[in-house]
């Protein structure tokens, strides 16, 4: 492999930007803006989910997003007809389909890929032809998988929250035992033809081994980056961020 095809992706996702925006109604601080920032501090891409309830990223900010940015959007989004229209009118760089639940705090779960697959493979087909790359963010779970390449997606986003909050809570067994599903998981989808991402609740502690896994081409991170943001800057952090993941992958 050569170096540039083994260097790792950092896709920053702005949303909670626009969640302390939203907290008070007014216009700081600006999503763009940090998208911009964490574009001259050597993000890779910018992902922003647009939610049916507008909790925090609004449709101004998508169009200012592809106004402004000169990398690639990963607009995501869930598989409703009026998030469809909204990524056809715009065609961003990638489209990541999530599963989306009015009372979740975040994305909780992988998209049911296998029991949806119909209206999934009708649903994908307009965005590429639209030039977007498509995207389904789904469990370490082989038949998920599989029915994602199915479907018509090129790429995979592994789920890593359970990975993660197990990590936190210290239950080594369990998050051992889901980096191998990850791990095996990323090794299936890319043998499938599938490219593999990978995020979700990622830190500096918990990223380096799914950036050591070879078959993942990006992470998209957020809320971690956005809340150290707090402390050190967002510069700092990603470039924190991107040196750990450098020194995990080599
Ligand atoms: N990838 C996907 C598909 C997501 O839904 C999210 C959360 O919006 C992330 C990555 C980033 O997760 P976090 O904000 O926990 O880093």
């Amino acid at each position: 492999m050569s170096k540039s095809e083994n260097r790792l992706r950092l896709g920053v996702n702005i949303d909670h930007v626009a969640t302390v925006r939203n907290a008070r109604g007014g216009v700081t601080p600006d999503p763009v803006r940090a998208a911009l920032l964490a574009q001259s501090a050597g993000a890779d891409g910018i992902t922003a989910h647009l939610r049916e309830d507008r909790r925090h990223i609004r449709d101004a900010d998508i169009e200012r997003l592809m106004a402004a940015l000169s990398i690639p959007l990963n607009f995501e989004m869930a598989a409703t007809e009026e998030m469809h229209a909204i990524a056809l009118r715009h065609a961003p760089h990638a489209v990541c389909i999530v599963p989306e639940k009015r009372e979740e705090r975040t994305t909780e779960g992988g998209l049911e890929v296998v029991k949806d697959a119909k209206r999934l493979t009708a649903f994908i087909a307009p965005l590429r032809d639209a030039g977007c790359r498509v995207s389904l963010f789904v469990a370490a779970d082989a038949a998920q998988i599989d029915a994602a390449a199915e479907v018509g997606a090129e790429v995979v986003e592994l789920h890593t929250g359970a990975y993660c909050d197990f990590h936190e809570a210290g239950q080594i067994g369990e998050r051992d035992a889901e980096l191998e599903r990850l791990r095996a998981m990323s090794t299936h989808a890319h043998g499938l033809g599938l490219e593999v991402h990978a995020g979700h609740g990622l830190t500096f502690d918990s990223v380096p081994p799914i950036a050591a896994f070879p078959e993942v081409r990006e992470l998209n991170i957020g809320h971690f980056l956005m809340g150290e943001a707090i402390f050190t800057g967002l510069p700092a952090a990603i470039a924190q961020m991107r040196s750990v993941m450098d020194t995990a992958r080599r």
